[in-house]
């Protein structure tokens, strides 16, 4: 017979019931479940994150001596950079020193805009690819504004620091990872800026969404899209030296990212508060340039890297996600899509003019008459839009709106960027993009090529702050 009790056999049971629990139940799923996280993380691909020099510190809201007059130094004078010397005769407080570029046409050319201004002319250089070491080495200089192709920004950008300049470079500043980083190391000792020309910030309509963002019309931010879909067949044979077709050819990957990110970043206060954390890409195969090649140029190009349409998610540290798409060769409308998707409302442009929809109770009667009709399912019609423009205006476009389309560049946002980059530098002011913001909407380049040469795999976007992503509290443009 059983010597044990009632109470003691309860007892073994409930031991066994909870050693048998532990066996077969949660031990599996602590297994599990350990697994899965171990596993996931090693599912994302990492790049190598450079440690900072001893002393050297993060260049989160910079602030330089203020420049009263600041002397400019352009290097790059094709397609691009007359516009921006065009742009700068017309801001009080530039003086155009130096103008430099390969071929001394294009010098000689920008000269002329500024005779026609009835400006001093600059001192030129010209005449090979190394002349621009002579530029960033001038003494008098402050700003060196570069508008060269890719494939030498970064080092001009850096050389131009450690010569002591502050740099302005066009997009995208930098193709590879050591680049950035090396634009990074190179502003954090300089203590010198490093911003990136990215105008498409400056357009009206995604300063006024930022600014409604700001003021929290949209709710909570989750979701935000952008693109660069411009079929550029008009342009192939027009960039010096093929610089363009040459890397479209040599890479696959979104390559031109910065134009439809850096919108959406500022929206979502990226390095401000919230950070990118990964991304995956995928891309159709290359059909559109090759059959450009081979019909204009009789080339027969079978190894072309850059697929016609290139589409990329992000999430974010904050649980948030983004869309980014590039396509230069497919017949389609223009279109730098830029989106915003909000709990409470959505902003919408291109390729159509776009718009804002808003949940109902989001408007009032200040806003529209039939305020209590509308809800998210349509736009808000066009006179509640242009309404809605002129409210949430941005404050940086105040003055300068009537000038900015006057002077023109895109509409006028080529000259707002250069109008603040100049304002900022004459008070001292930090810059409205960082070299944060240059890294963080660049990396996509060599990051999404990893992603695609391992089957669209989660690649790792580092914290370029590392660690100070979420010191500031969402984007201010100082005034
Ligand atoms: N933000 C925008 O809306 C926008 C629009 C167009 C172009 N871009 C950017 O502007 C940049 C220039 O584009 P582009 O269309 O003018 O190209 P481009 O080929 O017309 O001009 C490049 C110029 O750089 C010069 N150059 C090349 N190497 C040089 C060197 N080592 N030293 C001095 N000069 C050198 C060339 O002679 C050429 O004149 C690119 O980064 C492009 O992406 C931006």
């Amino acid at each position: 017979m059983d010597d044990f009790s009632f109470s003691e056999q309860l007892k073994l049971y409930e031991e066994m019931k909870v050693k048998k629990l532990v066996l077969f139940i949660v031990l599996p799923l602590f297994a599990i479940t350990v697994s899965c996280g171990k596993g996931d993380s090693e599912r994302v691909i990492k790049t190598d994150v450079p440690s900072r020099q001893a002393g050297q510190t993060d260049v989160l809201q910079l602030k330089a001596a203020p420049l009263p007059v600041v002397r400019v130094a352009f290097i790059g004078l094709g397609m691009r950079g007359p516009g921006a010397v065009q742009r700068m005769t017309h801001i009080e407080g530039v003086e155009i020193v130096a103008l430099c570029d390969v071929l001394e046409s294009n010098v000689k050319k920008s000269n002329g805009i500024l005779e026609k201004r009835g400006l001093p002319k600059a001192a030129e250089f010209y005449g090979d690819t190394a002349v621009w070491r002579k530029v960033t080495a001038l003494p008098d200089v402050d700003l060196v504004y570069v508008a060269t192709n890719w494939q030498n920004h970064a080092q001009i950008g850096v050389q131009a620091m450690k010569d002591g300049k502050h740099v302005a470079i066009e997009v995208p500043a930098a193709l590879s990872m050591s680049e950035i980083w090396a634009l990074i190391n190179t502003s954090e000792q300089t203590r010198k800026h490093c911003m990136q020309l990215e105008n498409c910030v400056y357009d009206f309509f995604e300063l006024t969404t930022l600014n409604m963002v700001q003021q929290g019309v949209f709710g909570e931010v989750l979701h935000g899209e952008g693109a660069y879909i411009h079929g550029l067949q008009p342009y192939w044979d027009s960039y010096w030296n093929d610089w363009r077709m040459d890397f479209n050819r040599k890479h696959r990957g979104d390559v031109y990212p910065t134009h439809g990110l850096g919108p959406v970043c500022q929206a979502m206060n990226i390095h401000r508060g919230d950070k990118l954390n990964y991304l995956v890409s995928m891309d159709t195969k290359a059909v559109g340039n090759p059959a450009y090649l081979k019909e204009k140029r009789g080339e027969d190009v079978k190894d072309f890297r850059n697929g016609d349409h290139t589409t990329t998610l992000i999430r974010t540290e904050k649980g948030k996600t983004i869309m980014i798409q590039h396509d230069v060769t497919s017949p389609r409308p223009y279109n730098r899509l830029y989106q915003i998707a909000g709990t409470k409302g959505f902003a919408y442009k291109y390729p159509s003019p776009g718009g804002f929809a808003l949940s109902s109770g989001e408007l009032d009667e200040k806003i529209s008459k039939d305020h209590e009709n509308l809800n998210a399912h349509g736009f808000v019609p066009r006179e509640v839009k242009d309404t809605l423009m002129k409210i949430y205006k941005h404050p940086i476009t105040k003055d300068i709106e009537e000038m900015a389309k006057k002077v023109g560049g895109h509409g006028g946002m080529d000259f707002i960027m250069d109008y603040r980059l100049i304002y900022c530098l004459q008070r001292g002011l930090p810059l409205d993009m960082d070299v944060y913001d240059l890294a963080e909407w660049c990396c996509l380049i060599p990051l999404t090529e990893i992603s695609l040469d391992n089957s669209s795999a989660p690649v790792e976007i580092p914290d370029f702050t590392r660690g100070g992503w979420n010191k500031l509290n969402g984007l201010k443009f100082e005034n």
